[in-house]
């Protein structure tokens, strides 16, 4: 394993041991479940991927959606996959990582990865495997923040997410997840979109940001203020000057295999794209 990700997949276990309970009880219950019950609603499936699972929150709609299919989760965090034990039933939880997945070429006939591209350091190495694992005919959703800024103001409000939570790694935009995903032999279905509010608040406690953190936070937001994005990303949300929270943006996109695995071929187009 190339030591750019061993690094950030530590970075993942330390945060997410930390905050695996509370991520149980507020993130993974904010999940749009019934958007993804309606992406796999029309879908046929008997092996089901969920990778980066976490507290099983995506696992337990595909579970319920499938009955008689096999569901299994993998995640990179013994601390997830313990509170995952005590949140899901039916789902066979794995610790593994995204970038390695212990499973044969087209053992599953659906994957999904929600709300972790973000975490990982090489996006592309992880798509490279929902495809690897991927059969004929089968699908894919991944659905996650994306961003609409660029240039300074993107990388600064990344840095920001970082002092936030030192295991995100990069948010990409809408059609680099495309793009990721079309490079790995899949083709576009359809894409959802939807946006939420999140109070700074409760953005900085979710992350795990002690007193210092936030505070670094709020200084660093406050001197980025308002920036412009080309219309559909995550950005700050200003009321009366001030930054009171997170319109936080997430792409759902279904894409799927049609006829053959190309053998040998996954790995175009799974380099670590940098937002423009
Ligand atoms: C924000 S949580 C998302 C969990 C779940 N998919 C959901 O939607 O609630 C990100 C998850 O990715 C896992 N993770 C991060 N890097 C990983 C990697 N390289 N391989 C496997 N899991 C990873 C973390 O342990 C964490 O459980």
């Amino acid at each position: 394993m190339a030591d750019g990700y061993r690094e950030q997949v530590s970075r993942n276990q330390v945060r997410f041991g930390a905050i695996a309970q509370s991520y149980a009880g507020g993130q993974a219950r904010r999940l749009q479940a019934d958007l993804l019950a309606e992406l796999i609603r029309s879908l046929d499936f008997e092996r089901a991927l969920d990778m980066a699972t976490g507290t099983g929150a995506a696992a337990a709609v595909v579970a319920k959606a499938g009955a008689g299919a096999t569901i299994v989760g993998v995640d990179s965090s013994i601390d997830m996959l313990r509170q995952a034990r005590a949140e899901v039933s039916g789902v066979r939880l794995v610790v593994g990582l995204a970038e390695e997945l212990p499973f044969a070429d087209g053992a599953f006939d659906l994957v999904l990865c929600t709300r972790a591209l973000h975490q990982v350091e090489h996006p592309g190495l992880v798509v490279a495997e929902m495809a690897r694992v991927l059969g004929p005919f089968g699908h894919v959703i991944v659905a996650d923040n994306v961003t609409g800024l660029s240039g300074a103001a993107h990388e600064e409000f990344e840095r920001i997410q970082r002092v936030r939570d030192p295991g995100h790694a990069t948010t990409l935009r809408e059609n680099q997840i495309v793009e990721l995903l079309r490079g790995n032999g899949l083709d576009m279905v359809e894409c959802r979109r939807t946006t939420s509010f999140r109070p700074l608040d409760q953005w900085l406690d979710d992350g795990g940001a002690g007193p210092a953190e936030a505070a670094e936070v709020r200084r660093r937001f406050a001197a980025l203020g308002r920036v412009d994005d080309d219309g559909f990303g995550t950005n700050v949300v200003v009321e009366d000057g001030e930054i009171t929270g997170l319109r936080q943006a997430m792409s759902w996109i279904r894409a799927r295999r049609s006829g053959q695995i190309p053998h040998g071929d996954t790995g175009s187009g799974t380099g670590t794209p940098t937002p423009s």
